[in-house]
């Protein structure tokens, strides 16, 4: 008897029995046996039959580089990797009603004006009402083809007439394969899905984005189903309250990964941020304790925000930690060594660490800034304004020198900052009009900028 394999619906993981409850997700009623998906574990061996062998090149084979298609929307095609590539699947991931929709119909438009024909299908929104929001932003004279369908044959044959170089399909959790008898939004029908229309993408050579809502547990229905089987998975995210949108490419076949593009939602639909720095720093008030500037970088540019930091005394028996924007384990870290290198404890102390202007920062570079910020709230003093820093700590209490020093230096003096902090070492660099402090140790920084230590 073949053997059964059992996965869950709600988080993708595969079990050899049946249970009520999932182990991997905890949800109940969520296990059912898998019936032989094309995309699923696969249920007989290879057995001996010889295939054929097949032609082995050298890595030294001339490789013309893709040919590409910019929109002219600058902050999508770089985070593309330079423009469009043809036959490649793109998932766009993201919160519901951050703007995935939205700025995919402007993309929709623009690469439909560069001559790129241009379908856009979606499973969402009836054909009138995305009709209304392409007039609302101004694009009706695009020659976009819309449709309105969720039935995966019947859009992989319209795709197949049509003949298109891009096709959006928004989104690939409405999407259904009749070919699987689970409801739309499952992570067998979004695999099931995904698997096509990748697929078909590589096969006739069209361009296809995909949409994929972000569930509570922050994946893509069913995690990372579909990650590994597109090219390029771009996120949109962003905080509801703020206007400022980011799309980061988390990977990406053909560019690099953690390049972002900003954007702003704004009354008639995203506009695009070309100096993100100064946008970021634009609601920086007096300097006041707490408040640092980071050096930062993302993907290929120099990116300045501002840290905020607020430590005051805790009424509770255990303290607070809260953390917007950062890493809260890295944030326990940088508490712990400041106490044990430093001497300077936190215990009693609520700390909450934000990151202004709803960026979410991943870089180690980070850790100076962050130890900065924390100092600075907890001595309640300000550090000059015209201050930037950046560096990666060490357990050991050590500053490890930063990447692309100078992308940062260069982007700090361009927007009038005059001093930056930096850990010693690496290679040393200078740029005009802008002092650069350095720092060995995080003992050395504290004692010299915060006279402790
Ligand atoms: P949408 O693109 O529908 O989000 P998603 O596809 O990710 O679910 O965007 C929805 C939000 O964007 C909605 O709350 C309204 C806002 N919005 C604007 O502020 N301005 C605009 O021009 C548009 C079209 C939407
Ligand atoms: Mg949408």
């Amino acid at each position: 008897m073949a053997k059964k394999s059992f996965s869950c619906s709600a988080c993708g993981a595969s079990f050899s029995k049946w249970s009520g409850r999932c182990e991997g997700c905890g949800e109940w009623n969520t296990i059912t046996e898998d019936k032989g998906l094309s995309t699923g574990p696969a249920s007989k061996s290879l057995g001996t039959r010889r295939g054929s062998t097949i032609p082995l090149t050298d890595l030294s084979t001339e490789e013309t580089p893709p040919p590409r298609t910019c929109c002219g929307m600058g902050e999508l095609d770089r985070v593309l990797g330079g423009g469009l590539v043809p036959a490649s699947a793109i998932l766009v991931g993201g919160d519901p009603g951050i703007g995935k929709s939205t700025l995919l119909l402007q993309a929709a438009a623009k690469f439909a004006l560069a001559g790129i024909k241009t379908i856009y299908v979606s499973g969402e929104e009836a054909s009138a009402q995305v009709r209304m929001r392409a007039q609302r932003l101004g694009l009706a004279q695009a020659p976009v083809k819309l449709a309105a369908e969720t039935n995966l044959r019947d859009i992989l044959t319209t795709l197949e007439a049509e003949k298109p170089q891009l096709a959006i399909i928004d989104s690939i959790q409405t999407m259904w394969a009749d070919n699987v008898d689970s409801a739309p939004g499952s992570v067998s029908q979004v695999r099931a899905a995904a698997h096509e229309l990748t697929s078909f993408a590589k096969r006739n050579g069209v361009s296809i984005v995909m949409v994929g809502h972000v569930t509570k547990e922050g994946q893509i229905a069913g995690p990372r189903v579909v990650e590994h089987m597109v090219d390029t998975v771009l996120y949109f995210e962003g905080e509801r309250g703020h206007q400022f949108r980011i799309l980061r490419a988390v990977k990406n076949r053909f560019g690099a990964a953690d390049e972002i593009g900003v954007f702003e939602m704004t009354g008639s639909g995203l506009s695009e941020v070309i100096n993100p720095s100064a946008l970021f720093l634009s609601e920086r008030g007096e300097p006041s304790a707490g408040s640092v500037v980071f050096a930062g970088i993302e993907g290929t540019r120099p990116v300045l925000v501002e840290m905020q930091a607020l430590v005051a005394p805790s009424p509770h028996s255990q303290p607070r930690r809260t953390v917007v924007g950062w890493d809260g384990g890295r944030l326990a870290m940088i508490l712990a060594v400041l106490e044990a290198r430093c001497g300077i404890p936190f215990a009693g102390l609520d700390v909450y660490l934000n990151v202004a202007g709803g960026m979410k920062i991943s870089e180690p570079a980070a850790d100076l800034a962050v130890a900065a910020a924390l100092l600075s709230a907890r001595e309640d003093v300000a550090l000059p304004a015209d201050t930037v820093i950046f560096g990666e700590i060490s357990l050991s209490g050590a500053l490890r020198p930063a990447p692309q020093t100078e992308n940062r230096l260069k982007e700090a003096q361009k927007l009038g900052f005059t001093t930056a902090i930096a850990p010693s070492g690496g290679k040393s660099v200078s740029v005009a009009g802008l002092s650069l402090r350095k720092a060995s140790d995080l003992a050395g920084f504290v004692g010299e900028f915060f006279g402790a230590g």
